[in-house]
């Protein structure tokens, strides 16, 4: 059976993509005007070529219909106005979207699909930037609308997929460097445009003469274009907004229902509504990490009252259920929509001390990332003994010297240190997503480690102690990289076997008195020459096969092996 609800948002979702294509190419269009105005114009031939060829042409055209169609069914739809900060922004920008390209649309699509007028960048630019700087100000109104409404939409739909993970840096770049370039090139191009029409006032004639604009022209256009803009679009607005209004009144008269909390509150909705939206409503915390789009969990409740009464699973839910085996009675909040009483008790549970939630910045790190991941654990050897003999106050120096030594060779390596722990150390290499540069850098790093230690143990000859001594783990493999803990004392950090199996590495050294052992990925990975190493084949404990590894008596002895 096909879900209705799933179907559209499917439909928004590529339609949206579709659209975002179009503005990129767009505005990559633009960012040619940096170089000329001429350069501009060639990139327009090139982009017309493909936008205005008559398929695609309609197929655009049909797909912002349809796009702007299924925003307004969403509009109507909605039942609340309490959306996050990105939802709101969101969604502003896409009311203000019909109103601001009206007239853009009345002139490139109207006036050149219909009326003949060629609407080279010359003509647009000489229309707005040089005749009308109001035109100016509210074409890059909308571009700066556009934009935000499209990138938000593509990173909601990015923010929990790999790809994302793997090039955030990349896909931001893009965002925001692309209008700021296409800016640029607009405004160069306007003062390129302005200069040579006061050096040559006849250049304004020509370029009208070549748009073949007439005056007739631009009334229809402005005509189409104060119509879609003051009329239409407004009405549309207008209806759907009595709409949820008479909607709403009527509901709430006769089609409402209860949802009761397991601490005996409850707040009527109106059917349709969600069990996450009736919380919002009762203005109760609700987790909803993924903003209620069924990636997560965390607003799943156990439904204790009327089990037989609730409506089946929607498909984006059933999935969720089908994967984590979920017994009926629990159900996400963002997802069902009672239509009858019922009592429930929210899993994650509702804090009204809005304190008190779990504070992340971004919801990626919350639910955490696979990727592949370089793990190096340092500890020291007998510290414990060493400390006991010392003065506390001496052994913070000592100690914090050591943690100096150990965050200069990793930073300075590209890598970055997770936590301390006791005397040992935990760090991350998973720079530039490249895991052979990685394992290459945590080598290096730790033969620093040992050359530094060298220079503080000298350093430290007089304190009647004996040299300081350390151990390195390295392993490398996929590792959950995630936001973990609660409060102010949440940090990002790295779990997974690959994790487990570094710090037994490190714990290993013991056993083969050695100063330094990796695993034979990391060996791979680094692309080492492994007849220059000692190998051994180890058990590690927790794991049922054994692991190729090898141990250096010194950190050294791997980086000879590069
Ligand atoms: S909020 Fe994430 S599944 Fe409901």
């Amino acid at each position: 059976m096909i879900d209705t609800a799933l179907s559209i948002r499917l439909l928004r979702s590529i339609t949206g993509c579709f659209l975002y294509f179009y503005v990129f190419t767009h505005l990559l269009n633009h960012s040619l005007g940096l170089i000329s105005l001429e350069t501009m114009e060639s990139g327009r031939a090139l982009f017309l070529r493909f936008w205005r060829h008559d398929v695609l042409f309609y197929l655009l055209y049909g797909t912002l219909l349809i796009h702007f169609l299924l925003g307004i069914y969403a509009l109507g739809r909605r039942r609340s106005v309490k959306m996050s900060r990105k939802e709101w922004i969101r969604n502003s920008c896409a009311v203000l979207i019909p109103f601001l390209l009206a007239s853009h649309l009345s002139i490139t699509l109207w006036g050149s699909r219909f009326l003949g007028l060629n609407d080279s960048y010359s003509f647009m630019i000489l229309s707005t930037f040089v005749l009308d700087p109001i035109g100016y100000i509210l074409l890059g109104l909308m571009v700066a609308v556009v934009w935000t409404h499209g990138s938000i939409g593509i990173l909601g739909l990015l923010e929990f997929r790999k790809i994302y993970a793997d090039y955030r840096g990349v896909f931001h770049s893009i965002i925001f460097s692309l209008p700021v370039l296409a800016y640029g090139g607009y405004l160069n191009a306007g003062f390129e445009l302005a200069k040579e029409s006061k050096t040559n006032p006849l250049a304004i004639l020509e370029i009208l003469a070549n748009s073949n604009f007439t005056k007739e022209m631009g009334v229809d256009i402005v005509f189409l274009s104060d119509l879609l803009q003051f009329l239409i679009y407004p009405s549309m607005l207008l209806t759907m907004l009595l709409f949820v209004v008479f909607r709403r009144i009527f509901e709430k008269k006769f089609f409402s229902t209860r949802v009761k909390y397991i601490d005996g509150t409850f707040v009527n909705i109106s059917k349709g509504k969600t069990v996450l939206e009736a919380s919002h409503t009762a203005n109760r915390y609700h987790e909803s990490v993924c903003g209620g789009r069924g990636r997560c969990t965390t607003c799943r409740v156990k439904v204790i009252s009327n089990l037989d009464d609730l409506p089946t699973p929607n498909k984006i839910e059933q999935r969720v259920i089908d994967r984590l085996g979920f017994d009926p009675s629990i159900r996400l909040a963002c997802q069902l929509r009672p239509e009858k009483n019922i009592e429930i008790n929210p899993l994650i549970s509702l804090v009204k001390n809005e304190k008190q939630k779990l504070r992340f910045d971004n919801q990626e790190h919350l639910s955490g990332q696979e990727k592949e991941t370089v793990i190096m654990f340092c500890d020291l050897r007998g510290f414990t003994t060493l400390s006991e003999g010392k003065m506390p106050f001496d052994v913070v120096f000592i100690l914090n010297k050591y943690f100096k030594l150990v965050t200069d060779a990793v930073t300075e390596n590209q890598g970055r240190i997770d936590k301390f722990i006791g005397d040992g150390v935990m760090a991350i290499f998973d720079q530039d997503h490249n895991t052979s540069l990685n394992c290459k850098n945590a080598l290096r790093a730790s033969s620093e480690i040992t050359e530094s230690l060298a220079d503080l143990n000298s350093e430290l000859s007089n304190e009647e102690i004996d040299p300081l001594r350390i151990g390195i783990g390295i392993h490398t493999g996929k590792a959950i990289i995630g936001k973990m803990g609660y409060g102010e004392a949440s940090s990002e950090t790295a779990i997974g076997d690959t994790v487990n199996v570094a710090s037994r590495l490190e714990q290993l050294t013991k056993n083969y008195s050695c100063q330094l052992m990796f695993s034979n990925a990391v060996a791979e990975e680094a692309m080492l020459d492994k007849t220059k190493l000692k190998s051994v084949e180890t058990e590690i404990r927790g794991k049922k096969e054994k692991i190729d590894a090898f141990c250096c008596n010194s950190a050294k002895e791997a980086i000879d092996a590069f």
